[in-house]
């Protein structure tokens, strides 16, 4: 009687072997992700329209009539926020998916000129798609924090987690979209002049005309 219900449960043991194998192949036919958008169109459709709502929630405006402090107060600006945080946390993952056109044809990606254009960006990220990744995750990982400020509702920690987020904007673009700059000191402190606050991590076009003349 022992011997049989051991043999039962060796059986068993053994069908549910066949069974793990037989479902491993399945995972490999899983559907995966297909990228539509170009990364182009991902920056100005999807990671651009959520990132700004963070950098401008909370401001400090300096005039002559006074100090001016904006910072979100009702449930629904909060709420609003958590959205966009939550959309460009979910950026990082499409960031991740390989193999996406850097700009469709024609399109320019330099309009300055220690800007890449679309080939060579290709280039590079094929090159370091490891690299390229961790950098995804990196905006990830400072979008989560202002997350985390905005369930606090805790405008100094969105103000401190946007700085991050910057960063974690421009780590990227400095290695991948113009590796070639080496002014980044000059640029940050022009962009600051000019924006007066945190979302100066990339070029922008009315940047240009100052950066171009700085740099003479
Ligand atoms: C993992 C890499 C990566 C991260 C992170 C990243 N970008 Fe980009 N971004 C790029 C690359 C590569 C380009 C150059 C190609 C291009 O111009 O679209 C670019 C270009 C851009 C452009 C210019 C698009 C154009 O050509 O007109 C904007 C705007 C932009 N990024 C915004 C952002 C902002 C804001 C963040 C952070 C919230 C960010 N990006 C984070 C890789 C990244």
């Amino acid at each position: 009687m022992k011997v049989t219900a051991f043999k039962t449960s060796a059986m068993l043991l053994a069908l549910a072997g066949v069974a793990c194998q037989s479902q491993s192949p399945a995972q490999t036919t899983l559907p995966h992700a297909v990228p539509v958008a170009t990364l182009q169109e991902l920056m100005h459709s999807v990671i651009d329209p959520n990132v700004d709502p963070l950098w401008n929630a909370v401001t400090t405006t300096v005039t002559q009539a006074g100090v001016e402090e904006k910072a979100p107060s009702t449930d629904a600006e909060w709420a609003s926020l958590r959205q966009h945080a939550l959309l460009l946390i979910e950026a990082g993952n499409l960031l991740l998916i390989p193999n996406r056109t850097v700009a469709v044809a024609g399109a320019s990606t330099s309009i300055h000129p220690v800007e890449e254009d679309p080939k060579a960006i290709e280039a590079l990220i094929k090159a370091h798609p490891e690299d390229f990744g961790q950098k995804a995750l990196a905006l990830q990982t400072a979008v989560k924090l202002a997350l985390v400020a905005i369930d606090e509702k805790n405008p100094d920690g969105l103000l401190k987690a946007g700085e991050g987020i910057e960063h974690a904007c421009e780590a990227c673009h400095a290695a991948y979209w113009y590796p070639n700059d080496k002014r980044p000191e000059a640029f940050k402190a022009i962009a600051h002049d000019h924006l007066g606050f945190n979302n100066a991590g990339y070029f922008k076009p009315t940047l240009l005309s100052a950066l171009n003349s700085h740099s003479g």
